[in-house]
Protein backbone atom coordinates (compact mmCIF):
# COMPACT_ATOMS: atom_id res chain seq x y z
CA UNK A 1 0.00 0.00 0.00
CA UNK A 2 2.62 2.09 0.91
CA UNK A 3 4.47 1.62 -1.86
CA UNK A 4 1.23 2.51 -3.97
CA UNK A 5 1.16 5.57 -2.37
CA UNK A 6 4.39 6.57 -2.31
CA UNK A 7 4.63 6.00 -6.10
CA UNK A 8 1.36 7.82 -7.27
CA UNK A 9 2.51 11.09 -4.67
CA UNK A 10 5.87 10.56 -7.20
CA UNK A 11 3.75 10.35 -10.20
CA UNK A 12 1.15 13.10 -10.18
CA UNK A 13 3.35 16.00 -10.16
CA UNK A 14 5.05 14.56 -13.18
CA UNK A 15 1.76 13.77 -14.73
CA UNK A 16 0.89 17.56 -14.05
CA UNK A 17 4.22 18.90 -15.24
CA UNK A 18 3.75 17.08 -18.38
CA UNK A 19 0.38 18.50 -18.60
CA UNK A 20 0.74 21.82 -18.33
CA UNK A 21 4.17 21.41 -20.78
CA UNK A 22 1.93 20.10 -23.33
CA UNK A 23 -0.38 22.52 -23.09
CA UNK A 24 1.64 26.16 -23.15
CA UNK A 25 3.22 24.35 -26.04
CA UNK A 26 0.46 24.38 -28.36
CA UNK A 27 1.52 27.20 -30.72
CA UNK A 28 -1.22 29.67 -31.54
CA UNK A 29 -2.00 29.55 -35.60
CA UNK A 30 -0.20 31.17 -37.73
CA UNK A 31 -1.32 34.48 -39.39
CA UNK A 32 -1.60 38.24 -37.91
CA UNK A 33 -3.98 40.20 -36.06
CA UNK A 34 -2.86 43.26 -38.23
CA UNK A 35 -3.78 47.21 -37.02
CA UNK A 36 -5.62 46.88 -33.79
CA UNK A 37 -9.56 47.32 -34.01
CA UNK A 38 -9.14 46.79 -37.49
CA UNK A 39 -7.06 44.05 -38.29
CA UNK A 40 -8.41 42.47 -41.35
CA UNK A 41 -12.36 43.27 -41.47
CA UNK A 42 -11.90 46.14 -44.30
CA UNK A 43 -10.07 43.93 -46.43
CA UNK A 44 -12.18 40.98 -45.86
CA UNK A 45 -15.73 42.88 -46.57
CA UNK A 46 -14.11 44.51 -49.97
CA UNK A 47 -13.43 41.09 -51.00
CA UNK A 48 -17.23 40.13 -50.03
CA UNK A 49 -18.43 43.36 -51.74
CA UNK A 50 -16.52 42.23 -54.77
CA UNK A 51 -17.33 38.64 -54.80
CA UNK A 52 -13.52 37.51 -54.18
CA UNK A 53 -13.98 36.24 -50.45
CA UNK A 54 -13.25 32.67 -51.61
CA UNK A 55 -9.76 34.24 -53.45
CA UNK A 56 -9.11 36.18 -50.61
CA UNK A 57 -9.66 33.16 -48.18
CA UNK A 58 -7.30 30.85 -50.31
CA UNK A 59 -4.74 33.25 -50.81
CA UNK A 60 -4.51 33.03 -46.80
CA UNK A 61 -4.52 29.12 -47.24
CA UNK A 62 -1.68 29.36 -49.66
CA UNK A 63 -0.20 31.62 -47.41
CA UNK A 64 -0.61 30.39 -43.51
CA UNK A 65 -2.20 26.60 -44.05
CA UNK A 66 -5.94 25.45 -43.28
CA UNK A 67 -5.89 27.08 -39.91
CA UNK A 68 -4.81 31.02 -39.25
CA UNK A 69 -5.41 33.74 -37.59
CA UNK A 70 -6.66 37.12 -38.17
CA UNK A 71 -8.69 40.29 -36.39
CA UNK A 72 -12.37 40.45 -38.03
CA UNK A 73 -15.06 42.71 -35.88
CA UNK A 74 -12.56 43.66 -33.89
CA UNK A 75 -11.86 40.09 -32.31
CA UNK A 76 -9.50 38.03 -32.77
CA UNK A 77 -10.29 35.35 -34.98
CA UNK A 78 -9.75 31.90 -36.01
CA UNK A 79 -10.62 30.73 -39.36
CA UNK A 80 -10.29 27.42 -40.30
CA UNK A 81 -12.41 25.13 -42.69
CA UNK A 82 -13.04 22.08 -44.36
CA UNK A 83 -15.00 18.18 -43.07
CA UNK A 84 -13.31 18.25 -39.49
CA UNK A 85 -13.41 21.61 -39.15
CA UNK A 86 -17.01 21.99 -40.00
CA UNK A 87 -17.88 19.04 -37.32
CA UNK A 88 -15.62 20.95 -34.44
CA UNK A 89 -17.68 24.33 -35.04
CA UNK A 90 -20.97 22.48 -35.13
CA UNK A 91 -20.86 19.42 -32.80
CA UNK A 92 -18.97 20.88 -29.89
CA UNK A 93 -20.16 21.15 -26.92
CA UNK A 94 -21.85 24.68 -25.96
CA UNK A 95 -20.08 24.90 -22.81
CA UNK A 96 -16.83 25.26 -24.87
CA UNK A 97 -18.12 27.10 -27.86
CA UNK A 98 -20.49 29.76 -27.68
CA UNK A 99 -22.93 31.61 -30.56
CA UNK A 100 -22.27 34.79 -28.80
CA UNK A 101 -22.83 37.48 -31.54
CA UNK A 102 -20.89 40.93 -31.67
CA UNK A 103 -22.68 43.21 -29.61
CA UNK A 104 -24.46 45.74 -31.69
CA UNK A 105 -26.07 42.54 -33.70
CA UNK A 106 -27.72 40.85 -30.61
CA UNK A 107 -29.11 44.62 -29.72
CA UNK A 108 -30.96 43.85 -32.68
CA UNK A 109 -32.15 40.67 -32.04
CA UNK A 110 -32.87 40.67 -28.44
CA UNK A 111 -31.42 39.07 -25.32
CA UNK A 112 -33.88 35.93 -25.79
CA UNK A 113 -33.27 34.93 -29.32
CA UNK A 114 -31.82 31.62 -30.24
CA UNK A 115 -28.77 33.21 -31.72
CA UNK A 116 -28.06 34.21 -28.51
CA UNK A 117 -28.61 31.74 -26.25
CA UNK A 118 -27.16 28.43 -25.62
CA UNK A 119 -27.32 25.05 -23.41
CA UNK A 120 -31.11 24.20 -21.63
CA UNK A 121 -32.78 27.45 -23.27
CA UNK A 122 -31.39 27.10 -26.39
CA UNK A 123 -32.50 23.70 -26.37
CA UNK A 124 -36.35 24.77 -24.87
CA UNK A 125 -37.13 27.32 -27.54
CA UNK A 126 -35.27 25.94 -30.47
CA UNK A 127 -37.47 21.92 -29.84
CA UNK A 128 -40.62 24.16 -29.70
CA UNK A 129 -39.41 26.07 -33.05
CA UNK A 130 -38.79 22.34 -34.32
CA UNK A 131 -41.84 20.98 -33.88
CA UNK A 132 -44.02 23.17 -36.03
CA UNK A 133 -41.08 23.31 -38.69
CA UNK A 134 -40.81 19.56 -39.18
CA UNK A 135 -41.74 17.84 -42.09
CA UNK A 136 -44.93 16.24 -40.88
CA UNK A 137 -46.20 19.43 -39.37
CA UNK A 138 -45.50 21.25 -42.90
CA UNK A 139 -46.89 18.68 -44.92
CA UNK A 140 -50.29 20.63 -44.45
CA UNK A 141 -49.19 23.58 -45.15
CA UNK A 142 -47.91 22.79 -48.83
CA UNK A 143 -51.48 23.31 -50.32
CA UNK A 144 -51.86 26.89 -48.92
CA UNK A 145 -47.93 27.62 -50.18
CA UNK A 146 -48.84 26.29 -53.55
CA UNK A 147 -51.57 28.82 -53.94
CA UNK A 148 -49.55 31.75 -52.54
CA UNK A 149 -47.05 31.13 -55.36
CA UNK A 150 -49.26 30.77 -58.18
CA UNK A 151 -51.20 33.87 -56.65
CA UNK A 152 -47.67 35.83 -56.96
CA UNK A 153 -46.85 34.48 -60.36
CA UNK A 154 -49.97 35.74 -61.18
CA UNK A 155 -49.74 39.29 -59.87
CA UNK A 156 -46.13 39.49 -60.83
CA UNK A 157 -45.12 37.40 -63.80
CA UNK A 158 -48.34 37.07 -65.96
CA UNK A 159 -48.53 39.51 -68.85
CA UNK A 160 -44.93 41.10 -68.22
CA UNK A 161 -42.22 41.06 -70.69
CA UNK A 162 -39.07 41.54 -68.16
CA UNK A 163 -39.15 40.79 -64.22
CA UNK A 164 -36.78 41.61 -61.83
CA UNK A 165 -36.30 38.20 -59.86
CA UNK A 166 -34.50 39.18 -56.79
CA UNK A 167 -37.23 41.85 -55.25
CA UNK A 168 -39.99 40.08 -56.74
CA UNK A 169 -38.78 36.84 -54.77
CA UNK A 170 -38.42 38.49 -51.35
CA UNK A 171 -41.94 39.88 -51.90
CA UNK A 172 -43.17 36.17 -52.19
CA UNK A 173 -40.80 34.21 -49.71
CA UNK A 174 -41.78 37.61 -47.09
CA UNK A 175 -45.76 36.33 -47.74
CA UNK A 176 -45.40 32.67 -47.52
CA UNK A 177 -43.25 33.12 -44.36
CA UNK A 178 -45.71 36.14 -42.73
CA UNK A 179 -48.54 33.67 -43.41
CA UNK A 180 -46.80 30.68 -41.78
CA UNK A 181 -45.23 32.26 -38.75
CA UNK A 182 -47.82 35.09 -38.11
CA UNK A 183 -50.85 33.79 -39.62
CA UNK A 184 -50.38 37.18 -41.69
CA UNK A 185 -52.11 37.50 -45.05
CA UNK A 186 -51.49 40.23 -47.41
CA UNK A 187 -52.88 43.82 -46.47
CA UNK A 188 -51.67 47.00 -44.78
CA UNK A 189 -50.05 45.17 -41.18
CA UNK A 190 -47.98 42.93 -43.53
CA UNK A 191 -46.69 46.01 -45.41
CA UNK A 192 -45.70 47.40 -42.01
CA UNK A 193 -43.88 44.77 -41.31
CA UNK A 194 -41.58 44.78 -44.57
CA UNK A 195 -40.38 47.99 -44.42
CA UNK A 196 -39.64 47.48 -40.76
CA UNK A 197 -38.09 44.10 -41.24
CA UNK A 198 -35.68 45.22 -44.29
CA UNK A 199 -35.05 48.44 -42.27
CA UNK A 200 -33.78 45.92 -39.99
CA UNK A 201 -31.67 43.80 -41.54
CA UNK A 202 -30.00 46.38 -43.24
CA UNK A 203 -29.48 47.74 -39.66
CA UNK A 204 -27.97 44.19 -38.83
CA UNK A 205 -25.64 44.24 -41.54
CA UNK A 206 -24.45 48.08 -41.27
CA UNK A 207 -21.85 47.03 -38.94
CA UNK A 208 -20.52 44.45 -40.84
CA UNK A 209 -20.41 45.77 -43.79
CA UNK A 210 -19.01 49.21 -42.76
CA UNK A 211 -22.78 51.25 -43.61
CA UNK A 212 -22.90 54.29 -42.11
CA UNK A 213 -24.10 54.32 -37.95
CA UNK A 214 -27.24 55.89 -39.18
CA UNK A 215 -28.36 52.92 -40.97
CA UNK A 216 -27.10 51.26 -37.97
CA UNK A 217 -29.24 52.67 -35.55
CA UNK A 218 -32.39 53.02 -38.36
CA UNK A 219 -32.14 49.12 -37.87
CA UNK A 220 -32.25 49.46 -34.27
CA UNK A 221 -35.13 51.23 -33.93
CA UNK A 222 -36.61 49.39 -36.44
CA UNK A 223 -36.10 46.20 -34.21
CA UNK A 224 -37.89 47.72 -31.29
CA UNK A 225 -40.79 48.96 -33.65
CA UNK A 226 -41.28 45.26 -35.37
CA UNK A 227 -41.08 43.59 -31.90
CA UNK A 228 -44.24 45.89 -31.16
CA UNK A 229 -46.19 44.84 -33.92
CA UNK A 230 -45.06 41.45 -33.19
CA UNK A 231 -46.35 41.75 -29.70
CA UNK A 232 -49.50 42.88 -30.36
CA UNK A 233 -49.85 39.79 -33.02
CA UNK A 234 -49.17 37.95 -30.00
CA UNK A 235 -51.86 39.54 -27.74
CA UNK A 236 -54.55 39.31 -29.72
CA UNK A 237 -53.89 35.70 -31.00
CA UNK A 238 -53.67 34.87 -27.24
CA UNK A 239 -57.44 36.10 -27.02
CA UNK A 240 -58.43 34.48 -30.30
CA UNK A 241 -57.35 31.15 -28.91
CA UNK A 242 -59.14 31.87 -25.63
CA UNK A 243 -61.93 32.22 -27.32
CA UNK A 244 -61.42 28.88 -29.54
CA UNK A 245 -61.06 31.76 -32.68
CA UNK A 246 -57.63 30.37 -33.43
CA UNK A 247 -56.36 26.88 -34.13
CA UNK A 248 -52.82 25.89 -31.78
CA UNK A 249 -51.87 24.76 -34.77
CA UNK A 250 -52.76 27.76 -37.71
CA UNK A 251 -49.59 29.26 -37.96
CA UNK A 252 -46.10 30.06 -35.34
CA UNK A 253 -47.64 32.33 -33.14
CA UNK A 254 -50.51 30.36 -31.76
CA UNK A 255 -48.36 27.13 -32.04
CA UNK A 256 -46.06 28.15 -28.99
CA UNK A 257 -48.49 30.14 -27.17
CA UNK A 258 -50.93 26.88 -26.90
CA UNK A 259 -47.41 24.36 -25.37
CA UNK A 260 -47.44 23.91 -21.82
CA UNK A 261 -45.30 21.81 -19.41
CA UNK A 262 -46.90 19.25 -17.42
CA UNK A 263 -47.01 21.69 -14.87
CA UNK A 264 -49.45 24.08 -17.21
CA UNK A 265 -46.76 26.90 -18.09
CA UNK A 266 -46.10 28.30 -21.29
CA UNK A 267 -43.19 26.91 -22.46
CA UNK A 268 -41.94 30.15 -24.03
CA UNK A 269 -42.42 33.68 -22.53
CA UNK A 270 -43.89 36.07 -24.29
CA UNK A 271 -40.77 37.68 -25.08
CA UNK A 272 -39.05 34.43 -26.31
CA UNK A 273 -42.13 34.05 -28.56
CA UNK A 274 -41.75 37.59 -29.98
CA UNK A 275 -37.88 37.65 -30.55
CA UNK A 276 -38.03 34.29 -31.94
CA UNK A 277 -40.61 34.70 -34.55
CA UNK A 278 -38.69 37.51 -35.86
CA UNK A 279 -35.51 36.09 -35.97
CA UNK A 280 -37.67 33.34 -37.75
CA UNK A 281 -38.51 36.12 -40.64
CA UNK A 282 -35.13 37.33 -40.62
CA UNK A 283 -33.35 34.26 -41.08
CA UNK A 284 -36.14 32.79 -43.35
CA UNK A 285 -36.96 35.41 -45.93
CA UNK A 286 -34.28 36.25 -47.48
CA UNK A 287 -31.68 33.53 -47.81
CA UNK A 288 -34.71 31.65 -49.56
CA UNK A 289 -35.40 34.33 -51.96
CA UNK A 290 -31.78 34.52 -52.90
CA UNK A 291 -32.09 30.46 -53.46
CA UNK A 292 -34.71 30.90 -55.54
CA UNK A 293 -32.90 33.55 -57.53
CA UNK A 294 -29.69 31.67 -58.11
CA UNK A 295 -31.87 29.19 -59.65
CA UNK A 296 -33.69 30.90 -62.03
CA UNK A 297 -30.32 32.54 -62.94
CA UNK A 298 -28.61 29.13 -63.56
CA UNK A 299 -31.64 27.71 -64.96
CA UNK A 300 -31.08 30.50 -67.93
CA UNK A 301 -27.02 29.00 -68.50
CA UNK A 302 -27.49 25.91 -67.84
CA UNK A 303 -30.21 24.68 -70.79
CA UNK A 304 -29.51 21.00 -70.40
CA UNK A 305 -30.22 21.65 -66.28
CA UNK A 306 -33.29 23.43 -67.63
CA UNK A 307 -34.57 21.02 -69.63
CA UNK A 308 -33.94 17.62 -66.92
CA UNK A 309 -35.78 20.09 -64.66
CA UNK A 310 -38.30 20.59 -67.49
CA UNK A 311 -39.29 17.14 -68.03
CA UNK A 312 -39.17 16.12 -63.80
CA UNK A 313 -41.67 19.01 -63.39
CA UNK A 314 -43.76 18.34 -66.61
CA UNK A 315 -44.48 14.70 -65.43
CA UNK A 316 -45.83 16.01 -62.07
CA UNK A 317 -48.02 18.50 -63.67
CA UNK A 318 -49.66 15.94 -66.09
CA UNK A 319 -50.38 13.39 -63.21
CA UNK A 320 -52.67 16.80 -62.11
CA UNK A 321 -56.37 18.13 -62.95
CA UNK A 322 -56.16 21.77 -63.88
CA UNK A 323 -55.73 23.74 -61.01
CA UNK A 324 -54.72 21.31 -58.42
CA UNK A 325 -52.35 22.48 -56.21
CA UNK A 326 -49.51 20.39 -55.41
CA UNK A 327 -48.92 17.65 -52.81
CA UNK A 328 -46.33 16.54 -50.60
CA UNK A 329 -45.88 13.60 -52.56
CA UNK A 330 -45.14 15.53 -55.53
CA UNK A 331 -42.51 17.38 -53.65
CA UNK A 332 -40.94 14.18 -52.95
CA UNK A 333 -40.79 13.11 -56.47
CA UNK A 334 -39.06 16.02 -57.59
CA UNK A 335 -35.24 14.10 -57.06
CA UNK A 336 -33.48 15.59 -59.78
CA UNK A 337 -35.00 19.02 -59.06
CA UNK A 338 -33.87 18.71 -55.65
CA UNK A 339 -30.35 17.93 -56.85
CA UNK A 340 -30.09 21.40 -59.00
CA UNK A 341 -31.31 23.32 -55.47
CA UNK A 342 -28.23 21.36 -53.43
CA UNK A 343 -25.96 22.14 -56.74
CA UNK A 344 -27.06 26.19 -56.65
CA UNK A 345 -26.64 26.00 -52.74
CA UNK A 346 -22.83 24.49 -52.96
CA UNK A 347 -21.86 26.97 -55.40
CA UNK A 348 -23.28 29.76 -54.13
CA UNK A 349 -24.36 29.23 -50.61
CA UNK A 350 -26.65 31.94 -49.03
CA UNK A 351 -24.87 32.19 -46.07
CA UNK A 352 -21.15 32.32 -46.49
CA UNK A 353 -20.36 31.49 -43.11
CA UNK A 354 -20.61 32.52 -39.39
CA UNK A 355 -19.08 33.00 -36.07
CA UNK A 356 -18.60 30.77 -33.01
CA UNK A 357 -16.91 32.44 -29.69
CA UNK A 358 -14.62 30.18 -27.56
CA UNK A 359 -15.72 30.36 -23.55
CA UNK A 360 -12.45 28.31 -22.71
CA UNK A 361 -8.61 27.63 -24.14
CA UNK A 362 -9.33 25.33 -26.77
CA UNK A 363 -7.42 23.20 -29.50
CA UNK A 364 -7.92 22.30 -33.11
CA UNK A 365 -5.88 20.46 -35.49
CA UNK A 366 -2.53 21.34 -32.93
CA UNK A 367 -3.05 24.56 -32.15
CA UNK A 368 -4.08 26.56 -29.00
CA UNK A 369 -7.62 28.66 -29.86
CA UNK A 370 -7.47 31.21 -26.70
CA UNK A 371 -10.52 31.72 -24.74
CA UNK A 372 -13.00 34.71 -26.06
CA UNK A 373 -11.15 34.65 -29.30
CA UNK A 374 -14.08 33.98 -32.52
CA UNK A 375 -13.93 31.06 -34.61
CA UNK A 376 -15.01 31.77 -38.16
CA UNK A 377 -16.16 28.57 -40.42
CA UNK A 378 -16.78 29.64 -44.34
CA UNK A 379 -18.92 27.58 -46.23
CA UNK A 380 -17.64 27.86 -49.76
CA UNK A 381 -14.10 26.83 -48.67
CA UNK A 382 -15.44 22.88 -48.32
CA UNK A 383 -17.91 23.30 -51.01
CA UNK A 384 -15.30 24.35 -53.51
CA UNK A 385 -12.35 21.41 -51.93
CA UNK A 386 -12.01 19.48 -55.18
CA UNK A 387 -10.97 16.65 -52.72
CA UNK A 388 -15.01 16.43 -51.91
CA UNK A 389 -16.33 17.68 -54.83
CA UNK A 390 -14.03 16.72 -57.48
CA UNK A 391 -14.46 19.81 -60.82
CA UNK A 392 -15.97 21.60 -57.94
CA UNK A 393 -16.72 25.00 -59.98
CA UNK A 394 -18.75 22.62 -62.48
CA UNK A 395 -22.15 22.95 -62.02
CA UNK A 396 -23.20 19.38 -61.64
CA UNK A 397 -26.28 18.45 -60.27
CA UNK A 398 -25.47 14.32 -60.84
CA UNK A 399 -23.03 14.47 -58.22
CA UNK A 400 -25.30 13.90 -55.85
CA UNK A 401 -27.32 11.07 -57.49
CA UNK A 402 -26.02 8.89 -54.75
CA UNK A 403 -26.70 10.20 -51.40
CA UNK A 404 -23.68 8.24 -49.79
CA UNK A 405 -21.42 9.98 -52.40
CA UNK A 406 -21.39 13.43 -50.13
CA UNK A 407 -19.07 12.55 -46.83
CA UNK A 408 -20.77 14.33 -43.83
CA UNK A 409 -20.13 17.93 -42.46
CA UNK A 410 -19.19 18.68 -46.14
CA UNK A 411 -22.77 20.36 -47.71
CA UNK A 412 -23.36 22.48 -45.01
CA UNK A 413 -25.49 25.67 -46.60
CA UNK A 414 -27.69 25.05 -43.68
CA UNK A 415 -25.02 24.62 -41.16
CA UNK A 416 -24.87 21.05 -39.10
CA UNK A 417 -25.28 20.14 -35.38
CA UNK A 418 -27.54 21.31 -32.75
CA UNK A 419 -27.41 24.93 -34.52
CA UNK A 420 -28.72 23.16 -37.79
CA UNK A 421 -31.02 25.76 -39.88
CA UNK A 422 -34.19 24.86 -38.28
CA UNK A 423 -35.65 26.14 -41.27
CA UNK A 424 -34.57 23.98 -43.86
CA UNK A 425 -36.96 22.13 -44.89
CA UNK A 426 -39.51 24.80 -44.92
CA UNK A 427 -36.78 26.66 -47.92
CA UNK A 428 -37.24 23.11 -49.58
CA UNK A 429 -40.58 23.23 -49.98
CA UNK A 430 -41.18 26.75 -51.13
CA UNK A 431 -37.98 26.50 -53.55
CA UNK A 432 -39.42 23.51 -54.78
CA UNK A 433 -43.44 25.08 -55.60
CA UNK A 434 -41.62 27.96 -57.24
CA UNK A 435 -39.43 26.24 -59.37
CA UNK A 436 -42.34 23.85 -61.12
CA UNK A 437 -44.62 26.81 -61.19
CA UNK A 438 -42.07 28.59 -62.65
CA UNK A 439 -40.30 26.33 -65.64
CA UNK A 440 -43.83 24.35 -66.51
CA UNK A 441 -45.63 27.68 -67.17
CA UNK A 442 -42.84 30.46 -68.49
CA UNK A 443 -39.29 30.53 -70.45
CA UNK A 444 -36.61 32.90 -69.63
CA UNK A 445 -33.45 34.03 -70.25
CA UNK A 446 -30.92 36.86 -68.54
CA UNK A 447 -30.88 40.14 -69.66
CA UNK A 448 -27.94 41.04 -67.78
CA UNK A 449 -24.70 40.78 -66.87
CA UNK A 450 -24.51 37.67 -64.61
CA UNK A 451 -22.37 39.36 -62.25
CA UNK A 452 -23.07 39.11 -58.13
CA UNK A 453 -22.02 40.78 -54.83
CA UNK A 454 -21.93 39.95 -51.61
CA UNK A 455 -23.73 41.86 -48.86
CA UNK A 456 -22.62 39.71 -47.07
CA UNK A 457 -25.32 37.49 -49.15
CA UNK A 458 -25.01 37.34 -53.10
CA UNK A 459 -26.93 39.64 -54.73
CA UNK A 460 -27.25 40.20 -58.52
CA UNK A 461 -25.54 43.41 -59.08
CA UNK A 462 -29.06 44.79 -60.90
CA UNK A 463 -31.38 41.97 -59.09
CA UNK A 464 -31.38 39.82 -61.74
CA UNK A 465 -33.90 41.27 -64.66
CA UNK A 466 -34.73 38.23 -67.08
CA UNK A 467 -37.09 38.20 -70.34
CA UNK A 468 -40.10 35.96 -69.66
CA UNK A 469 -42.95 34.78 -72.29
CA UNK A 470 -44.96 32.23 -71.63
CA UNK A 471 -44.03 28.30 -72.53
CA UNK A 472 -45.52 26.90 -75.66
CA UNK A 473 -47.23 23.78 -74.32
CA UNK A 474 -45.42 20.97 -76.71
C1 LIG B 1 -32.33 28.63 -48.26
C2 LIG B 1 -32.72 29.10 -47.11
C3 LIG B 1 -31.91 29.12 -45.85
C4 LIG B 1 -30.55 29.00 -45.65
C5 LIG B 1 -29.46 28.81 -46.70
C6 LIG B 1 -30.31 29.09 -44.22
C7 LIG B 1 -29.06 28.98 -43.61
C8 LIG B 1 -28.84 28.90 -42.25
C9 LIG B 1 -27.57 28.61 -41.63
C10 LIG B 1 -26.25 28.34 -42.36
C11 LIG B 1 -27.76 28.60 -40.28
C12 LIG B 1 -26.73 28.24 -39.20
C13 LIG B 1 -25.81 29.37 -38.85
C14 LIG B 1 -24.76 28.95 -37.82
O1 LIG B 1 -24.48 27.77 -37.61
O2 LIG B 1 -24.22 29.87 -37.20
C15 LIG B 1 -29.15 28.94 -40.04
C16 LIG B 1 -29.72 29.07 -38.78
C17 LIG B 1 -31.03 29.44 -38.58
N1 LIG B 1 -32.01 29.58 -39.55
FE1 LIG B 1 -31.79 29.34 -41.56
N2 LIG B 1 -31.51 29.27 -43.57
C18 LIG B 1 -32.52 29.27 -44.52
C19 LIG B 1 -33.89 29.38 -44.30
C20 LIG B 1 -34.46 29.56 -43.06
C21 LIG B 1 -35.89 29.67 -42.81
C22 LIG B 1 -36.96 29.55 -43.89
C23 LIG B 1 -36.03 29.90 -41.47
C24 LIG B 1 -37.28 30.11 -40.64
C25 LIG B 1 -38.38 29.59 -40.75
C26 LIG B 1 -34.71 29.92 -40.88
C27 LIG B 1 -34.44 30.12 -39.53
C28 LIG B 1 -33.20 29.92 -38.94
C29 LIG B 1 -32.98 30.03 -37.49
C30 LIG B 1 -34.03 30.38 -36.44
C31 LIG B 1 -31.62 29.73 -37.27
C32 LIG B 1 -30.88 29.72 -35.92
C33 LIG B 1 -30.90 28.31 -35.35
C34 LIG B 1 -30.17 28.16 -34.03
O3 LIG B 1 -29.30 28.96 -33.70
O4 LIG B 1 -30.47 27.16 -33.34
N3 LIG B 1 -33.78 29.71 -41.87
N4 LIG B 1 -29.79 29.10 -41.25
Amino acid sequence: MNIYLTSLLFLIPIFLLLRRTRKTSKRIPPGSLGIPLIGQSLGFLRALHTNTAEKWLEDRIRKYGPVSKLSILGKPTVFIYGQAANKFVFHSDSSILANQQPEPFAKIMGDRSLLELSGPDHKRIREAIVLFLKPESLKKFVGKMDEQVRKHIEIYWKGKQTVTVLPMMKIMTFNIICSLLFGLEQGKQRDQFLSSFEEMLKGLWALPINLPFTQYNRGLRESVRARDLVKELVQEKRVLLEKNGASPHQDLIAFLLSMHDEDGKQVLTEKEIVQNVVLGLLGGYETSAITITFIIRQLANEPTVCAAVLQEQQEIAKSKASGESLTWEDLNKMKYTWRVVMEVMRIFPPVFGAFRTTLTDIEFDGYLIPKGWQIFWAAPMTHMDSSIFPEPSKFNPNRFEKQASVPPHCLVPFGGGPRMCPGNELARIETLITIHHLVTQYEWKLCADNHFSRDPMPHPTQGLPIKVWPRELA
